[in-house]
């Protein structure tokens, strides 16, 4: 499969989209020509920055919202082509520590 055409012109959601991987996906997306938003909820002890962005900032559209909110997340999927969820935490202490937030 040609992946490289598959994405042009697709609506992509990504969620933890500010992140290390998420970010790093919307690059390629863009570079494939798909349409791209990216939902990140900035909690401070993550890895989300708006530097992650720096240079494609004008060709992504991003919402600020928590994946846990479910009315946002029902507004922000509809129509879209692809899902990408990279939303969490990355700390395998604190899912120990703290089970539920993961849940
Ligand atoms: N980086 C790695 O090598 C690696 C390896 C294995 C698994 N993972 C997993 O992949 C995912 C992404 O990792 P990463 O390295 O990009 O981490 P990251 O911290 O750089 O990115 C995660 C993003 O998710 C956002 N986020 C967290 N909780 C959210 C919520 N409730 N609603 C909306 N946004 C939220 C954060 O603000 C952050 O921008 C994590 O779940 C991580 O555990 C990463």
């Amino acid at each position: 499969m040609d992946y490289s055409t598959a994405l042009t012109n697709k609506d992509c959601l990504i969620t933890g989209g500010l992140g290390f991987i998420g970010s790093n996906l919307a690059r390629r997306l863009v570079e494939l020509g798909a349409r791209v938003t990216l939902v990140d909820s900035l909690i401070p002890e993550y890895g989300g920055n708006q530097f992650n962005i720096a240079g494609i900032e004008e060709r992504v559209r991003v919402n600020i919202a928590d994946v846990r909110d479910e009315y946002s997340m029902d507004y922000l999927v509809q129509g879209r082509d692809f899902l990408f969820n990279l939303a969490g935490q990355t700390s395998h202490l604190d899912s120990m520590r703290d089970p539920y937030t993961d849940l």
